[in-house]
């Protein structure tokens, strides 16, 4: 393989990498985006923000420059999250990769809503981005910075979305990706984006946690740049999600902020928003960011129940939601501060309540992908607990597209998805959601039948 040496970059201005965990600060992070002095994972910190001119920051000027940009034809005004390029990595404009990502909708759900006991429910859909996932915000930052550094791999290992993401902007910047997914986890939708951009796709034959551990070997040993949430810049992408949600809501935070978590990179990333935004005077108080696992895949949950967070209990997942079939989170202490600073919650949920809420979330007409759908269900059982009181505003994060994992809800509808699994009056009250698909005698007669039939059943 040819490659070029990363060349040596220092236009990252104003901004520093510094450890969660030593608090060690780095002009340039190694390889595998950890601390060379104690291994823990690093934050991108913007050293002048106490300092710097007054003016460039004022929060009122911001928000009307924020808001003037969305009139504007240059890319990276046009971009969700390069319009909020004050809070990012400074960059050219020229060394940014973009697909025109964010500009996520945020939707009201009457129905949610009406089955999680509250007056109104939110779903901000970040499955409205470019490739389907709130990847894409994450990807303009950091498949930027490994361009901008000269590499001409980029890798990451994945549970679908990160890969199509990251070869979609590899392709679009001219570099090479690499992706390891575990072999039969991941959703044809997902294998097929990283097929078509591009991508040099393996399917290992062992889960994420296993796929993760091979590629920090693979960086390692060549310039392979790092994609995974592990690499700051990710997050800082990422971070744009709340900025974008809290101009949707005239700068009002909501009472609860609902995401779900895998590998708990979005989730640290939006909490880190919420921390700077008030810090920087855009918004007066903190939403709660509370986080919902598969109760299959949930070391978070686990970690805050059995020790409060100090350290993490890894699982051996398993769950229908895939993309958050996770045992060894990357980002585990981020999102525990997360939770601390916030005064979030933790809750998981099981196959059957994700199955149900993925269904309540297409009925509204919207629809997700299964990992996105934690978010409702976890939210009922909030609500259930008093956690998330009745008069309270809450935002849903949905992740993924509906159509990033078809078979899915082909096999809902079907009544298949459970076959062999899970107890026949648990799985029952999925019955009313269910709509198998009608196959008939191509005449009026029959079309009109099955109507009439559909609309008794309407009025019962
Ligand atoms: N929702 C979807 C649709 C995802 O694809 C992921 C993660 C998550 C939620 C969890 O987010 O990891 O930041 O806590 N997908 C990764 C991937 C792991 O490889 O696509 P997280």
């Amino acid at each position: 393989m040819t490659y070029q040496s990363p060349s040596k970059s220092n236009s990252v201005q104003a901004s520093q990498l510094r450890c969660i965990g030593c608090g060690r600060v780095f002009e340039k992070a190694q390889q595998n985006f950890r601390c060379a002095s104690c291994g823990d994972l690093l934050e991108i910190v913007y050293s002048d923000w106490n300092t710097r001119d007054a003016k460039r920051l004022d929060a009122a000027k911001l928000k009307a420059l924020w808001r003037q940009r969305r009139t504007s034809g240059l890319p990276t005004d046009e971009s969700g999250v390069w319009r909020f390029r004050e809070l990012l990595p400074s960059f050219d404009e020229k060394d940014v990769i973009s697909l025109r990502e964010g500009n996520a909708p945020l939707y009201e759900m009457s129905g949610c809503a009406r089955v999680a006991g509250l007056p109104q429910v939110y779903a901000k859909h970040q499955g409205m981005n470019p490739t389907g996932s709130f990847k894409d915000t994450g990807m303009t930052v950091a498949a930027s910075v490994a361009r901008r550094e000269g590499f001409r791999w980029v890798a990451c290992a994945s549970t679908g979305n990160t890969s199509a993401s990251m070869a979609a902007y590899a392709a679009r910047g001219g570099m090479r990706s690499l992706v390891l997914i575990p072999e039969g986890k991941v959703s044809w939708g997902k294998l097929s984006q990283a097929l078509d951009y591009g991508a040099v796709t393996c399917q290992l034959k062992t889960d994420f946690d296993g796929c993760m551990r091979v590629l920090n070997e693979v960086v390692q040993r060549m310039p392979v740049y790092l994609l995974n949430s592990v690499n700051p810049y990710r997050l800082e992408g990422q971070k744009t999600a709340a900025i974008e949600l809290m101009e949707q809501l005239d700068w009002q935070p909501p009472d609860h902020i609902i995401v779900p978590g895998g590998n708990l990179g979005n989730s640290s990333a939006l909490g880190k928003a919420f921390i700077e935004m008030r810090q920087l005077g855009l918004i007066s108080r903190l939403p709660r960011v509370s986080i919902i696992q598969a109760a299959g895949a949930n070391p978070l949950v686990r970690t805050i129940r059995e020790n409060g967070g100090r350290e993490l209990v890894s699982v051996q997942a398993e769950t229908a939601a895939s993309a958050i079939r996770i045992g060894n989170p990357a980002s585990w202490k981020k999102a525990v501060r997360v939770l601390q600073a916030t005064s979030g919650t933790v809750e998981e949920v099981s196959e059957v309540e994700i199955a149900l809420a993925k269904a309540e979330i297409g009925a509204d007409g919207i629809g997700c992908e299964p990992a996105s759908a934690v978010t409702l269900a976890g939210l009922k059982k909030l609500v259930k607990q008093g956690f998330v009181a009745p008069g309270e505003s809450v935002i849903l994060i949905l992740t993924g597209h509906l159509l990033k994992d078809p078979e899915f809800t082909l096999k809902f509808h079907r009544g298949d998805l459970f076959s062999g699994t899970g107890s026949e009056e648990e799985v029952s009250i999925l019955r009313p959601q269910q709509r198998a698909s009608i196959v008939l005698d191509a005449t009026v007669d029959a079309v009109l039948q099955t109507l009439k039939a559909a609309d008794d059943q309407l009025e019962l």
